[in-house]
């Protein structure tokens, strides 16, 4: 098929390159200029596990241009993949996609075949009929469902491993303006996964909701799993693992995102909550199980500064291990251990920061709460502290002897997702959240 996608962003571009190496012909278009002009030089701008192979391999089938008469022309299908960013009520700012609705109105007007609009990016429920629809009419003078098809079909990835995801998701969910534009769509994923998905074909309204109450669902799971972590803490003799994984076991919960520890992040589950609690508002309704989920994520690091200042005083000086809001990403926004390095740093802590990606390519906010190490073991010099933060597999393999011998005489280690346990220390004294083995 011949497809575009508007958005060469985090998603926007691992999204072009697999439909690519997958056959189709693919146009890829972005409004910064030097974007596409990094991508036409063979440069991969995004960060992602198996992207610059991915682009390397499908070079022939894609294009990269700022034209976006060039995408509907060439295509039949547009994926729009442009930010919405969250506005301080929660809800979302619908204003790129709109942007991108007038950029391709006129291209549509012109064309005389059936064209396919797709959002991909995530929406609050009512923006594909009362938002999207009737500008698309106004734009073109076509009719939705006769002359263009309007879908919504957001993805459930998560940024570290996009492709793999992407290629191989549990459910490809297509809410549809009419059934020739679903039909289609499904033939899209079927050509390219790798795996037999559930594929949820609905109208509009039903997949913006499903997309929403998904996430929301997850973090409820995650926040159910962090409370009961809190619960174990307190108790002697509780391990929060043990329970999760026979909680786990039974099929109406099943074991992921089970796992107690610091938090849900990153550019989707903390603000996708807060947008399902603005719908809820916005009908008049008032929910209390996604803003529980929140208050439990923020209590989380609210409790962890606690324990920390109890243990060691500012100046410290302590080293956090860790600050990607997940392993395998080198993103840090909403990081629960962002939010607590921030926290220690007001209060004046000396902090010695380390994370396999997100360091490398730290922003100056970053450099500015302490200093950035380029292993464990130079974050752990001279520390009474050390937090592990973020579930990186290379923390599982630390050389703890050389850790000890570099930190400072009786250091404390604070083990958020129970990486280290079961080693025995000769200098540190170990603290695993969720292990019931302390009164902190
Ligand atoms: N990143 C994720 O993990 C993830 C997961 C699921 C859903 N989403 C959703 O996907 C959407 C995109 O997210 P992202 O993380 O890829 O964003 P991003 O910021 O990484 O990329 C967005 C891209 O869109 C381009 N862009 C912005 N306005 C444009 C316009 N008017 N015309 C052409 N290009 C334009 C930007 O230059 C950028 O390259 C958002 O709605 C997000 O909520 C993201």
């Amino acid at each position: 098929m011949h497809i575009s996608v508007i958005g060469l962003g985090k998603l926007g571009l691992c999204t072009a390159a697999c439909f690519a190496v997958k056959g189709h012909y693919v146009v890829g278009v972005d409004h910064n200029a030097e974007h596409i002009v990094n991508l036409n030089a063979g440069t991969c701008p995004i960060i992602e596990t198996k992207l610059p192979e991915l682009l390397n391999r499908s070079k022939n089938n894609i294009v990269f241009t700022t034209d976006y008469a060039k995408a509907i022309h060439e295509t039949d299908i547009t994926m729009i993949i442009v930010p919405t960013p969250s506005n301080p009520d929660g809800d979302f700012s619908n204003a790129a996609v709109e942007a991108v609705l007038h950029e391709i109105g006129q291209p549509l007007k012109e064309k005389d075949s059936f064209h396919i609009v797709n959002i991909v990016s995530t929406v609050m429920p009512g923006s594909c009929e009362t938002v999207f629809l009737p500008l698309l009419q106004n734009l073109t003078g076509k009719i939705c469902g006769k002359d263009f098809g309007l879908i919504y079909n957001p993805e459930f990835i998560a940024l570290g491993s996009v492709i793999r995801d992407f290629l191989n998701p549990d459910m490809i969910l297509i809410g549809a303006s009419d059934t020739y534009s679903a039909d289609t769509i499904c033939k899209l994923y079927e050509s390219i996964v790798e795996n037999s998905p559930y594929y949820a074909i609905m109208n509009l309204i039903n997949a913006e909701i499903t997309k929403l109450s998904l996430n929301c669902f997850v973090t409820m799971k995650i926040s159910f799993a962090n409370e009961l972590a809190s619960l174990c803490h307190s108790t002697p003799g509780a391990d929060v693992d043990i329970i999760t994984k026979a909680l786990g076991a039974d099929s109406r919960i099943g074991p992921k995102c089970l796992k107690g520890g610091l938090g849900f992040g990153g550019p989707c589950f903390p603000r996708d909550n807060r947008a399902m609690q603005h719908y809820a508002t916005s009908k008049g309704l008032t929910l209390r199980l996604s803003p529980a989920a929140s208050k439990v994520n923020i209590d989380i690091v609210d409790r962890l500064f606690n324990m920390i200042t109890k243990l060691v005083p500012p100046p410290g000086p302590v080293a956090i291990l860790g600050l990607a809001y997940k392993p395998g990403t080198h993103i840090v926004e909403e990081s629960p251990a962002l939010h607590i390095t921030k926290r220690l740093h007001t209060a004046g802590y000396v902090l010695r920061l380390h994370d396999p990606l997100a360091v490398q390519l730290a922003s100056q906010e970053l450099a500015d709460l302490g200093v950035l190490c380029g292993n464990p073991y130079e974050a752990a010099e001279g520390v009474k502290m050390l937090a592990l933060m973020t579930q990186w597999p290379e923390y599982a393999s630390l050389d703890w002897p050389r850790i000890e011998q570099v930190a400072s005489p009786d250091p404390w280690l604070i083990d958020c997702w129970r990486i280290a346990r079961g080693i025995s220390f000769n200098k540190f004294s170990y603290l695993g959240l969720g292990l019931g083995n302390s009164n902190l």
